[in-house]
């Protein structure tokens, strides 16, 4: 793989951070629960003092956790500045603190009970060496919980390759290569369907475009915006009505401390 973070963060910036918390516009409707990390957060969020999260976008999850519990501390990374500007701090109750870096370049003296990343890690470009930082910021008790595309996401779109993944999608046993030497176990992978229906090849194009997908397919290089310009060019054809479903599979991953 091909990439830097920074040409990541340039991705996550400007009119897709601008637009981030609309990119659902896309979508017709979607069939099963496409956001089951409150729940698995609220396994373990009574007994948590610090939440970390990182690649936290536009703090909606920082939010729904604000809102869940008192006494916590909460810490978001985030690389785009675009995205973290649309945080405002003063409506959470609880102490949060925002850091503009990547995770590469985060440091803490702190130790989190709980840290999360939510649809990042595959846009991580060393994700051994993130997962391995992570675990050293773990209390002991504590949770890192994942979430993140797996090998059936769009799979009858675009097909799962584990080596060289365009979508660089993450099945269980490559979640198991990148712990091995680790001091990380598997506490519990659950995973979700979720099936969206499109109404038409531009919004399910125009969706991979709003979350990061079709720019992930060019390595973030900036010839994505030819296959942009390519599919304004034929929006007419590709708006055609013609209904069809996409499989978004994911992995909610649980690790522990061994
Ligand atoms: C697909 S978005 C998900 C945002 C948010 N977690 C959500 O679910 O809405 C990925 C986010 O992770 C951030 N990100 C990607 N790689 C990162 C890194 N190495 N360090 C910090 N943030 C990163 C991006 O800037 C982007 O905001």
């Amino acid at each position: 793989m091909s990439f830097n973070s920074s040409d990541v963060q340039s991705v996550f910036s400007g009119n897709i951070a601008e637009s981030w918390e609309q990119k659902s516009r896309y979508i017709g409707s979607i069939d099963g629960n496409d956001n089951m990390m409150i729940p698995m957060i609220k396994k373990y969020v009574t007994s948590a003092k610090k939440f970390l999260e990182v690649g936290c976008g536009t703090g909606k999850l920082l939010k729904q956790v604000d809102s869940l519990v008192d006494n916590i501390t909460l810490t978001g990374v985030e690389m785009s500045r675009d995205m973290l500007q649309q945080i405002d701090i003063s409506e959470f109750n609880n102490p949060i603190r925002l850091i503009n870096d990547s995770i590469e370049n985060f440091t803490s003296s702190e130790m989190y009970d709980i840290i999360i990343m939510k649809q990042v890690l595959h846009h991580v470009v060393s994700r051994k060496l993130v997962l391995e930082k992570l675990s050293k910021y773990l209390t002991p008790t504590g949770v890192i919980i994942i979430m993140t595309p797996n090998e059936g996401y769009q799979n009858s779109i675009i097909p799962f390759n584990r080596e060289k993944d365009v979508l660089g999608r993450i099945n269980d046993a490559m979640m198991l290569e990148y712990i091995s030497d680790l001091p990380l176990q598997v506490e519990e992978i659950k995973h979700v369907n979720t099936i969206a229906r499109f109404s038409s090849l531009y919004e399910y194009f125009m969706f991979l475009y709003s979350i990061g997908s079709l720019q992930k397919i060019f390595n973030y290089r900036e010839e994505y915006e030819y296959a942009l310009e390519l599919i304004t060019v034929f929006k007419r054809l590709f708006s055609k009505k013609s209904q069809f479903l996409v499989d978004f599979d994911y992995s909610y991953i649980v690790l522990e401390n061994k």
